[in-house]
Formats: structure tokens, C-alpha cells, sequence
């Protein structure tokens, strides 16, 4: 059998956090007069904090300093702290647990690809950290999603090749960077949205021990 891993993202994906960071970015653009809705922040999904910012600026035609760029990503950062700071393992998406388990018991490594700075404290809260692998976040990649370096590092670290390795996304970025490294794009979400992944679930309950079984031979 070849080497398999499994690379999942953190927000949105083990972790419902997708929506802290909306009402923190929302709060962001209300402040600064800027229209923005849910479906503006599809492409917030997956992208760095910085970037995230940027995209804001440029729906609503603000210039903004880069001192006041600092202020305002702090703030923001701080919100979703606060945002966080009661998540328990109770926070953990459904099934998520039965997926991991699965994987462990197969003895198929696991690592997180996330693009957020806060991933290994939102892990620590939530009771995960010890069971990924490899963890690769944003204090470590130099690019981006869709850019597919933070995939590739996570194949690295767990010593597998691109081509063997599955990542579950809920963001366009993410699938984008997924297949650009070669990997089997799973989306988790909705399918009009994600329909550039190779398979799209609703959420981890609709994924079957079968359909894992396939992706391990
Ligand atoms: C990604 C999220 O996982 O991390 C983005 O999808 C977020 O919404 C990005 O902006 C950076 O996260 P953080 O926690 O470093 O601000
Ligand atoms: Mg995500």
C-alpha cells in the first residue's frame, strides 16, 4: 500500500471558528463604513490575516496607512480572541473525532494545514493537539492559500507525497491550493461554492467508513 496522509485545515473544517472570524472582520468593516456580507467573506476563507484585511480595504475603495493596518489587524485579532477564548472539545465539528480516530487506528498519518497564527492555542482549547502528526499554521508559511506551499510543507513533515495525500477544505483557497499540490481535494461545505473540489460533503457526518476505506487503497 502507499503512503497516505490526511491534511485537514482548522477553521471551518475541524472547528466551527469560520464564524468568529466573519463577526470579527464584520465589526472591522462596520467601524470603517465598509459594506460586507457572508458571501463577501467566501473570500476571506482560508487567506492570511493581512491578505484578509487587504480584501476589505478593496471592497469598500479605502486607502489606509500601514501603521493603521497594524492597528486594525491587532484589534481584529484581539475580537476573535475573545471570540475563542470559551471553545471546549464540545466546539469540535460533528464526527470530526470519528474521522480522526479512524485515521489513527489505520495508523495513516495526519497533519493540519491552516493558514491562521492561532491554531495550535484553538487545538490546545479544544483537546486536539496531540493527535496531528505534523502541524503546519501561519507562523510558517511564507505564502498564502491558494498557493500550495502549506500543503506541501504538512506532505514533507509527515514524509508522504503530494499525490498521496487528501485535504479537507471548507474554503475555495484551500481546494484551489489542494489541487495546484496535487492532492485529493475533499470540500466541506457547500458544492456551489466549492465545486472546483474533486469530492464536496455537507459536513463530516455524511462521510462513510466505506468512502474512507476507498480513499486508503
Ligand atoms: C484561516 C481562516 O484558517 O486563517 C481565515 O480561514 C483567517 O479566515 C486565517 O483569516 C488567518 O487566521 P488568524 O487566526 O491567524 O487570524
Ligand atoms: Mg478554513
Amino acid at each position: 500500500m502507499t503512503k497516505k496522509a490526511f491534511i485537514f485545515d482548522l477553521d471551518g473544517v475541524i472547528v466551527d471558528t469560520a464564524k468568529f472570524h466573519f463577526l470579527a472582520w464584520k465589526k472591522l468593516a462596520d467601524d470603517l463604513g465598509i459594506s460586507f456580507t457572508e458571501h463577501d467573506n467566501e473570500q476571506l476563507k482560508g487567506v492570511s490575516r493581512v491578505r484578509s484585511l487587504e480584501i476589505i480595504l478593496n471592497l469598500g475603495g479605502v486607502n489606509m496607512t500601514e501603521t493603521d493596518k497594524l492597528i486594525h489587524l491587532k484589534e481584529k485579532n484581539e475580537d476573535y480572541l475573545s471570540y475563542i477564548s470559551e471553545m471546549t472539545h464540545a466546539d469540535v465539528l460533528p464526527d470530526v473525532p470519528r474521522i480522526l480516530n479512524f485515521l489513527k487506528a489505520h495508523h495513516i498519518p495526519i497533519a493540519l494545514g491552516s493558514a491562521s497564527k492561532n491554531a495550535k492555542q484553538i487545538l490546545e482549547k479544544v483537546g486536539l493537539l496531540n493527535i496531528f502528526d505534523a502541524i503546519v499554521d501561519g507562523n510558517e508559511v511564507s505564502k498564502a492559500k491558494p498557493d500550495p506551499e502549506v500543503f506541501l510543507i504538512a506532505a514533507q513533515k509527515v514524509a508522504a507525497k503530494p499525490e498521496n495525500c487528501v485535504v479537507f477544505e471548507d474554503a475555495i483557497a484551500g481546494i484551489q491550493a489542494a489541487n495546484q499540490a496535487k492532492m485529493l481535494s475533499i470540500g466541506v461545505g457547500e458544492k456551489e461554492v466549492l465545486h472546483q473540489a474533486k469530492y464536496v460533503f455537507h459536513d463530516f457526518t455524511e462521510i462513510s467508513t466505506e468512502f474512507l476505506e476507498k480513499l486508503l487503497d
